[in-house]
């Protein structure tokens, strides 16, 4: 089945007619959510406007993701190296991550969705912990799309934390040495019996990983693109993922 997306934007990426593969639509997204402090610059704004105005984005796409039957969508929302911001910017991220939980629990949970976290969340500020565990016990049920926030997330620190976990389950001889697998490695990640993103986004400009998904990225189709997190919307990502359909994925294999 194929959805034909028009668009009539000035926008100079955007072409007029999109093939949408709707049988081939990605089963997992991740996406580093760059560019709104560069946003709020543009518009003599305080950063953490450009902050707020990223989550009037991050509703679209969830939305719009769980409308394609994307299952998982990892959205990368706090590093590991973020706490080395000012205060009062990680307070605003902070209160954004409270209210966004608050404000839209009763339409995701109504959507099937389930809120997820990923990352060290024992480090977070005890109100946005108890946010996130009562979203996640509330949609661990539901069917639709899983939405991972990735928040005091680091993919090194995710692999050691991996390492950790290992080593103790080897000591008290949970498992043996030649258990040891790629695929056992995978399960001890944060994203644990999750499929790898297939395609990985990056708005802003930015052409890097920043330490996300370090792990699970070692076969994810990449896709760049200048536009600031806040302006990103739907028709982004419909290109984006018609991108993706035109890849050819080997994984390393001939065909
Ligand atoms: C990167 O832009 C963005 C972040 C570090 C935070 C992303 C967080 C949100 C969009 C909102 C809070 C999250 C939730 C889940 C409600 P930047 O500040 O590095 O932008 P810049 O590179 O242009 O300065």
């Amino acid at each position: 089945m194929k959805k034909l997306f028009a668009f009539f934007k000035k926008d100079k990426n955007i072409s007029t007619n999109i093939d949408l593969d709707m049988k081939r639509i990605p089963a997992h997204i991740a996406i580093i959510m760059d560019g709104n402090g560069r946003w709020a610059k543009q518009r003599n704004l305080p950063r953490a406007l450009g902050h707020k105005a990223g989550v009037e984005t991050i509703r679209k796409i969830v939305k719009e993701c769980n409308k394609l039957g994307v299952k998982y969508l990892t959205l990368y929302a706090f590093s590991t190296e973020n706490w080395n911001r000012p205060m009062q910017e990680i307070d605003a991220l902070m209160k954004l991550l409270v209210e966004y939980l608050k404000n839209e629990f009763e339409e995701l949970n109504a959507n099937d969705v389930v809120i997820n976290s990923i990352g060290n969340i024992s480090k977070l500020p005890r109100i946005c912990r108890v946010e996130l565990d009562n979203a996640y016990e509330k949609t661990k049920n539901n069917k639709g799309l899983v939405l991972n926030l990735a928040l005091n997330y680091g993919g090194r620190n995710e692999i050691v934390d991996a390492v950790k976990e290992i080593s103790l389950d080897l000591i008290n001889k949970k498992i043996s040495k030649d258990e040891i697998t790629e695929e056992l490695f995978s399960k001890y990640m944060y994203t644990g019996e999750m499929p790898d993103p297939d395609l990985i986004i990056r708005p802003s400009g930015e052409l890097r990983l920043s330490n996300f998904l370090l792990w699970q990225s070692a076969y994810s189709e990449f896709w760049f693109s200048d536009i600031n997190w806040p302006d990103f919307n739907e028709k982004h990502l419909t290109l984006a993922i018609v991108d993706y359909q035109k890849r050819d994925r080997r994984f390393g294999k001939v065909k």
